[in-house]
């Protein structure tokens, strides 16, 4: 037989040095820029525009090392720059150096945390800070854990289908048969629960909107109403979603109570925490998850308010193995059930995927080089920051009206800004607000987000956020006065 040489990759060494040499200048200058007071948060500009401007191609004849660094430019000079002072955009801001490197280290290992097998010390980790962290929400247990999905929704989603397959086995056959399950949700929950409804073919029209009160937060009151009503129309109660940080208030339910009342009906009880969730780092701050010990399961975004790159989601559980209780199906072609305890190390068996991304190592990492400790000032001082803006905003009513309560409960600052301090024309407000986030955008100096919300009748309103540790008060002063500035000359 003749030998087969093999095509691809010969140099593979000489070509990551001569990538790794080449982009790492693109790589730091990119953070660098960041900080320079003249440079843009990103460009202001439509698909179609961006579509005439940047000539995208996918050649027959690939251009080798030579056109990657032209590439890379490309994207960067194209995209958001998290990385600048003036991201305060919707819920997550720049990673970190640890952060850019154990992203690194993923790709470089590019293998799968499926199965032991091909993912041991990966696999271990994964398993060692899901327990840690569901530690700290107050899982203690020995079987206290997680699993990471790829991103808040997922592991939302995936919380209601454990839910059904563990208080419902027989669904995992039968599928609802006759049950009419329903789910309750607050107004200001996160839309993954409607998603996760249709989903698993439980309907969004049988999720329970609860109200809130005007700082958005689960009014338990109603809540008992709502399953009281649903069993009195024949539905089956099957599970309560609360959120520990609401995307758009940053509000959090009162977990103790809501535990009560699903003890008492016999109901699942998710805390989706996708935002708040780790004010947990921060003695400080904790006191906003209490009772959150009691929940059946909880989603933590280290991606959203820790800077860990996108996407590290864990979805906790006070015991790991009803990930598997409720997902194996024991596929032997892929599960050969290495020597173990009574816990499972293939990870993938206690999911309804297959191949995943070990994005644990990146919050692994990330932990280790801060800390716990880092963590927590890095909690601290966001709401430091959220708390001097806010409070800057009521120190000047006839310019501006918060809509969040001060101090905030989460890291998003909502409010509308009048020049003349009039703020009952719903119009008006909405336009303002539209017209000044696209001016501050356009300017490259702040990217900041607007939203309207449930219960607020008065228009849409600014939602800036401050996740990163960056951001300093001479940062806020000058979005104050350039948001005041922008405004007066409408
Ligand atoms: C409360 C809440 N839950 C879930 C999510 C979804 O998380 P992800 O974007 O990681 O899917 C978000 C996103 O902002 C959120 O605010």
């Amino acid at each position: 037989m003749p030998k087969i040489a093999s095509k691809l990759e010969l140099n593979r060494v000489q070509e990551l040095d001569y990538l790794l040499t080449q982009l790492k200048p693109l790589i730091l200058n990119h953070i660098s820029n960041a900080s320079n007071p003249e440079s843009r948060v990103g460009p202001r500009i439509s698909p179609l525009e961006l579509t005439k401007l940047v000539k995208l191609d996918t050649p027959s004849k690939g251009s080798g090392k030579e056109g990657v660094y032209d590439l890379f430019d490309t994207v960067l000079k194209n995209s958001v720059v998290t990385w600048h002072p003036g991201f305060l955009d919707k819920l997550y801001a720049s990673t970190n150096p640890i952060g850019v490197v154990s992203d690194l280290l993923l790709s470089l290992l590019n293998t799968n945390s499926h199965v032991y097998t091909v993912s041991p010390v990966l696999t271990l980790i994964e398993k060692k800070v899901s327990k840690s962290y569901a530690n700290l929400f107050g899982f203690t247990g020995q079987y206290a854990g997680g699993l990471t999905f790829s991103g808040g929704s997922w592991s939302n989603i995936t919380s209601l289908q454990i839910a059904r397959s563990i208080l419902f086995p027989q669904t995992k056959a039968e599928g609802n048969g006759n049950y009419k399950f329903a789910l309750f949700a607050s107004k200001h929950s996160h839309y993954s629960v409607e998603k996760a409804a249709i989903l698993l073919g439980l309907g969004a029209n049988n999720i329970f909107d609860v109200e809130v009160d005007a700082a958005g937060v689960l009014n338990v009151q109603d809540l008992e109403n709502k399953i009281i009503e649903s069993k009195e129309k024949g539905f089956t109660p099957l599970y309560i979603n609360s959120t520990a940080g609401t995307t758009v208030f940053g509000s959090f339910d009162p977990f103790d109570e809501i535990s009560a009342i699903a003890k008492k009906y016999g109901i699942w009880f998710h805390i989706d925490g996708s935002w708040g969730g780790n004010v947990v780092f921060s003695e400080k701050y904790k006191h906003k998850l209490k009772g959150a010990e009691k929940a059946d399961s909880i989603t933590a975004n280290p991606h959203k308010l820790l800077g860990v790159p996108t996407t590290c989601s864990f979805l906790l559980l006070p015991d790991e193995r009803v990930f598997q209780t409720a997902n194996s199906l024991d596929a032997p072609y892929l599960f050969h059930s290495a020597e173990s305890d009574d816990t499972f190390y293939d990870l993938a068996d206690g999911t309804m995927g297959c191949g995943r991304r070990p994005d644990a190592l990146k919050l692994y990492l990330g932990w280790n080089f801060y800390g716990k400790e880092g963590y927590e000032e890095r909690i601290n001082h966001a709401y430091e920051i959220t708390g001097y803006f806010a409070d800057k905003l009521q120190n000047n009513p006839s310019k501006f009206k918060l809509v969040s309560t001060n101090p905030p409960p989460c890291m998003q600052v909502c409010f509308y800004f009048n020049k003349d301090g009039k703020f009952d024309d719903k119009e008006q407000n909405s336009k303002i607000t539209r017209e000044i986030v696209a001016k501050l955008h356009e300017s490259g100096k702040f990217l900041i987000d607007f939203a309207p919300a449930h219960g607020v009748d008065t228009g849409e309103f600014f939602r800036v956020v401050f996740v990163s540790p960056i951001v300093n008060s001479d940062i806020v002063d000058d979005l104050y006065s350039t948001i005041i500035e922008v405004g007066e000359n409408l």
